[in-house]
């Protein structure tokens, strides 16, 4: 019934194509995926968003073999670029991205980037975005994700050792392989990884002398080289790991990690290619969600599916305020201008967007590079499982010599840059950006946490480049709809660089990577500088570059923030929706604000506590359980029949 005729003959046509291993797999897979093309009336729990958090939450959720979930996925099961998303240098050869499995998003037109469309790729295919991503595996600071606990109101459940424990209990860790460790210098405490969990994390196994020379060339100018940057303390300078199945070199990621690897689950239904319209409420008065209702196109019937027990909204930074905007959550006065009938007014909804910007510097090089070696024709399975991995991550300190000058620079700037900073002035929205001003400023600032990370980029054919990217942007942007139909997309406003210490410290992080291009050991490599170049030197030249060459790294978030209501918050500490009942969202659009770090393993980390909490809320149904009688983090060690993984 969900699988036509035509389907079905493109899947088989496409698997001829592809390998006998391919094929078989994606057989099996096919018919855990269509779940023999039938889709029950009513399920325990529908989640929306078959992606990096979605398959981990039903996979977790499923091990009660009690409950029944259904994952309804926009996208296909990816088979036939299958491949490509294995493969882990394919992720800058041969992308997935501008495929059918990229939702292909651009970001409104901005005056402070020259007027520039930004392409905005997310995953659209089992797995998401975790299929596309380029695999750096990266954890936030102690710091920032204990300020999160706080500003939520629950340290116990959103602090540095809950998420911690969610990010290992995601993880399985091997060491490197020793000529790459010593070659790429890899540092690592294997106590601060996973040791049995879904995701696999390790190194590529073909390393590069500039990882090295990056790592000696930061010691040379004064940036500590971390020894276990995974244990709170991200900063400084390291080669960092991958999420890559040593086994075979493959891409680690939700499908392969919580899904493929499960045993046929009689409970566990994923339906592909079908698009959730809108989430399904008792009535225009009692926001409690009863289901939601999905189509396999833009023009074919509009079908139903219930939720006995809840609706758990994972369909990421972007999906998940589009859907809550187009059922009538979200701030009245954006509703109404597109036609939606209000159910829940939220202003929080869409706002507080921040992403982490990029720009870089670029040399020539004397040595072979990931992308030399790519266009000569190299083919190991070694050399085809490298993907990118030297980071830095430096502090205020560091970049303005000074870190308290900044930040009263900073902390004056907060009255003046509120009207172009924050794109609402709804009073509650305000409040809340005014509390993560002060985070930034009063907590993060002054601390070792780093304001912008460095990353050498190995994929130039005759060029290496070390890119900048802001981690804790004071500008904040929107994600909103003109539209009633989810098949029209939803408008990203992200308002880069509206706040002027955003330039500043993008700025200061790029005249850094400069300087380590003519340091030792870096400079017996690099060449001349290729971009921006010597016509760039005065900070207006660099801030008039900056305009016309800012772009994303690919991180955003904070879109259904978890926050206090009174101050824009979409979601509680929970998880639940605010004005609603039943109605979770568990994926990476719940950070309060950015973290030092890409957010793919934070993603993890929300993706297992949220499964801890939407199973102990049906749990204590039955049994309630007395607070303060137990810690939160008992609930990893006690969830029922918690089999495997
Ligand atoms: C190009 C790129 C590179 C990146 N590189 C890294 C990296 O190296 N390391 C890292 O840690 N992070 C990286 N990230 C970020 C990281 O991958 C994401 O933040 C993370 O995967 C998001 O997970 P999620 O569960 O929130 O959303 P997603 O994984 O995007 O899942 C959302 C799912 O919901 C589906 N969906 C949306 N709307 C609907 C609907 N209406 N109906 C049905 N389904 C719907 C989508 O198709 C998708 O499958 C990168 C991101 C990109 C785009
Ligand atoms: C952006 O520039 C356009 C002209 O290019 C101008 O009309 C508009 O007012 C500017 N907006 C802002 C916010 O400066
Ligand atoms: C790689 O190995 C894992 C098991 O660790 C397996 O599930 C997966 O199918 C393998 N991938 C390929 C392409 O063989
Ligand atoms: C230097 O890099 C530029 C830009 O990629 C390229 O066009 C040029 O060929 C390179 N020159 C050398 C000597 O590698
Ligand atoms: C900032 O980073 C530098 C370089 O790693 C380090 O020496 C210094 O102690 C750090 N400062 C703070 C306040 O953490
Ligand atoms: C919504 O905004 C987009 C981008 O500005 C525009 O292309 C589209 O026509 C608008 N749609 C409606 C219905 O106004
Ligand atoms: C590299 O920089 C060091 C100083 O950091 C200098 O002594 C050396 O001569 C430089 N080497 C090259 C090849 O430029
Ligand atoms: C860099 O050097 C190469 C070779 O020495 C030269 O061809 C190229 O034009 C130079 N590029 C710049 C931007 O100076």
């Amino acid at each position: 019934m969900w699988l036509s005729t035509t389907t079905a003959l493109v899947l088989v046509l496409a698997s001829i194509q592809l390998n006998t291993c391919y094929a078989q797999q994606s057989q099996e897979l096919e018919r855990r995926f269509s779940v023999d093309g039938a889709v029950a009336e009513a399920y325990d729990y529908v989640v929306v968003g078959g992606g990096q958090s979605g398959l981990a939450v039903a996979s977790r959720l499923t091990e009660d073999s009690s409950v029944s979930v259904l994952v309804i996925e926009a996208g296909d099961n990816g088979d036939a670029l299958r491949k490509d998303i294995d493969t882990p240098s394919s992720t800058y050869f041969k992308p997935i991205t501008g495929t059918n499995n990229d939702w292909q998003y651009q970001t409104l037109p901005e005056n402070n980037t020259n007027n520039r469309i930004v392409w905005w790729p997310r995953g659209k295919v089992v797995g998401g975005t975790s299929a596309m991503n380029a695999m750096y595996m990266v954890r936030p600071s102690q710091l920032e994700v204990d300020a999160w606990g706080k500003v939520a109101g629950d340290s116990n459940r959103w602090g540095w050792n809950s998420l911690l424990a969610g990010m290992k209990k995601s993880e399985t860790f091997t060491p490197p392989q020793d000529d790459v460790k010593n070659i790429a210098k890899i540092q690592f405490d294997a106590s601060s990884h996973g040791t049995n969990g879904p995701i696999h994390t390790s190194y590529p196994p073909f390393g590069f002398v500039q990882y090295g020379q990056f790592l000696d060339a930061m010691n040379n100018v004064g940036i500590w080289n971390n020894p276990d940057a995974m244990s709170g303390k991200n900063w400084g300078a390291w080669t960092t790991g991958t999420f890559i199945n040593p086994a075979n070199w493959t891409r680690s990621y939700s499908r392969t990690g919580y899904i493929d690897v499960l045993p046929q689950r009689a409970n566990l239904n994923i339906i592909t290619s079908s698009t959730v319209t809108k989430i399904l409420f008792r009535s225009d008065s009692d926001s409690t969600a009863t289901g939601v209702e999905f189509a396999r196109g833009k023009d074919a019937a509009r079908q139903t599916v219930k939720a006995n027990r809840e609706v758990i909204l994972s369909s990421g930074a972007i999906g998940t305020p589009h859907l809550l905007l187009l059922s009538g959550i979200g701030p009245k006065d954006v509703l109404t201008a597109a036609g939606v009938k209000v159910q829940v007014d939220l202003p929080g909804v869409g706002q507080h967007l921040q992403d982490h910007i990029t720009n870089s510097v670029t040399w020539n090089t004397t040595v072979d590079t990931a992308g030399s070696l790519f266009k000569s024709g190299t083919k190991s399975a070694e050399f085809l499982a490298h993907v990118n991995s030297g980071v830095a991550y430096i502090n205020a300190t560091y970049l303005f010599g000074d870190a308290a000058t900044f930040q009263k620079q900073v902390a004056d700037q907060y009255t003046s840059s509120l009207s172009t900073a924050l794109l609402s002035q709804d009073p509650t929205v305000v409040e809340g950006y005014k509390t993560r001003y002060d985070v930034i400023s009063k907590q993060i600032i002054p601390s070792e946490v780093g304001l912008v990370e460095l990353l050498i980029n190995l994929m130039g054919e005759t060029t290496t480049s070390i890119g900048v990217a802001l981690q804790h942007p004071l500008s904040q942007g929107r994600v909103y709809i003109n539209s009633s139909s989810v098949f029209d997309p939803p408008l990203i406003q992200p308002n880069y660089l509206a706040h002027p210490a955003d330039i500043v410290m993008l700025r200061e992080g790029l005249k850094l990577a400069r300087r380590l291009g003519s340091t030792s050991p870096f400079n017996t490599t690099l060449r001349n500088e290729t971009s921006p170049g010597s016509n760039v030197q005065s900070d207006e030249d660099w801030d008039k570059w900056i305009a016309a060459t800012t772009w994303t790294q690919f991180h955003p978030g904070c879109t259904a923030a978890m926050f206090p209501k009174n101050q824009g918050g979409v979601v509680d500490t929970s998880l639940k929706v605010y004005g609603t009942n039943k109605l979770r969202v568990v994926d990476g659009s719940v950070f309060p604000f950015l973290f030092s770090t890409h957010l793919g393993a934070p993603t993890y980390g929300v993706a297992e506590i949220g499964s801890t909490i939407v199973a102990s809320a049906k749990n204590s149904a039955v049994s309630s359980i007395p607070k303060g009688s137990w810690s939160w983090l008992d609930l990893f060690h006690g969830l029922p029949s918690s089999k495997g993984q």
